[in-house]
């Protein structure tokens, strides 16, 4: 059965998510956002999710709108850019797309963020819908409005809020997920337990093989309630004046380590590395006890994520936690666990904590002669 999640943008509804295991919904859910027999609606979507998806939502659409068109770029991270966006500004303005006109993004946080960006700026604003694929997506990029695409190396550098008027999530679509992505969303589902949710974080623990098994009936309701942690910090700060950046647990080091490997292992696997790195600070400020510390860290090995890693540099991956974004006036936001399920901003780490912290993820020679 489908559920439905309202999100709320300045204390007015402003969007549903829609939990559910088809695409057979999707029209319905289009038309309630109104004349949908008088737009063109454009899917944006990558090589990829195209092969799988891209004709199904094409011919779902096919008859209920004015005009279905679809675009697919190349699949992969490095085309977050500009000239993604620019490659559709073009094909928008070819297929005659105007402003009362609808974009639906069908894909992971790449086509998400991009056609999310693309909707900010085409025509000085468009509407878009999320169709989230992976599970990063879904439980993470889709929410919350943020887009915006990568721009000379740094992440999300370019970019803009801009709500979706909905998200739609079919949640059958993760069991052909490929194991590497799947397990890679998990990552930020662990987030949502660890910053603002000590119970949902239980219950990951309890449902740890459901959840690997793939179990739809699971599933739905891990992504239920890992949303609404994201929809309750969203709607409390929209547009990250504060609170919004405690989503960034696990990010600091994270990102560092994903920069410095090139982007060549996922966004969660760099961010799992992150949280057991930021766990361990927790655990040495004595926020966290040692047996929480080894809990939080060993969970994520089911989940095939690593928790350490081998042939990094500490004191590049330390100096590029500074040319993150996630600084103010030259000093680091880190998010820091005061107890599970109740993360804090701290600008006090010290550059020894971070480099401690590098190394307890960092697998060296040394250990691997001990
Ligand atoms: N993914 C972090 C945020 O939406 O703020």
């Amino acid at each position: 059965m489908s559920e439905r999640l309202p999100i709320l943008y300045n204390k007015k509804p402003c969007y549903d998510i829609v939990f559910t295991k088809t695409f057979d919904e999707l029209i319905s859910e289009l038309q309630a956002l109104g004349n949908l027999e008088s737009r063109r609606v454009c899917i944006i979507t990558d090589t990829k999710v195209d092969e799988l998806y891209g004709n199904e939502v094409l011919r779902v659409l096919q008859g209920n709108c004015l005009k279905a068109v679809k675009y697919a770029f190349p699949n992969g991270e490095e085309r977050k850019n500009l000239d993604t966006v620019k490659e559709i500004y073009t094909f928008l303005i070819q297929e005659g797309l105007d402003r009362k006109d609808l974009l639906l993004a069908l894909g992971g946080g790449v086509v998400g963020d991009t056609t999310g960006y693309v909707a900010a700026t085409y025509l000085r604003g468009i509407d878009f819908v999320q169709v989230p694929t992976t599970l990063l997506a879904q439980t993470d990029s889709s929410i919350g409005g943020k887009t915006g695409v990568d721009f000379d190396g740094y992440k999300n550098m370019v970019g803009a809020f801009k709500m979706p008027k909905l998200v739609y999530m079919n949640l059958s679509v993760l069991q052909t997920l490929d194991d590497r992505q799947f397990f890679s969303g998990f990552a930020e589902v662990m987030k949502h337990g660890l910053i603002r949710d000590a119970l949902f974080y239980q219950w990951l623990i309890e449902n740890m093989y459901e959840i690997c098994d793939r179990e739809l009936d699971v599933l739905q309701e891990m992504l239920i309630r890992s949303c609404t942690v994201k929809k309750l910090v969203v709607e409390k700060d929209p547009t990250e004046q504060g609170e919004r950046a405690l989503l960034n647990f696990g990010h600091t080091i994270g990102h560092a380590i994903e920069k410095y490997k090139n982007f060549q292992l996922c966004h969660g696997e760099c961010i799992a590395l992150g949280a057991v790195a930021a766990a361990y600070i927790s655990w040495k400020r004595e926020m966290l006890s040692m047996e929480e510390y080894y809990e939080i860290r060993d969970m994520y090995v089911p989940f095939n994520l690593p928790i350490s890693i081998e042939d990094i540099d500490p004191k590049e991956i330390l100096r590029l936690t500074k040319s993150d974004k996630k600084m103010e006036s030259g000093q680091i936001k880190f998010v820091l666990l005061k107890k599970i399920g109740k993360a804090v901003l701290d600008k006090s780490v010290t550059d020894e904590e971070i480099l401690d912290a590098i190394g307890e993820i960092h697998f060296s020679e040394e250990d691997a002669h001990a």
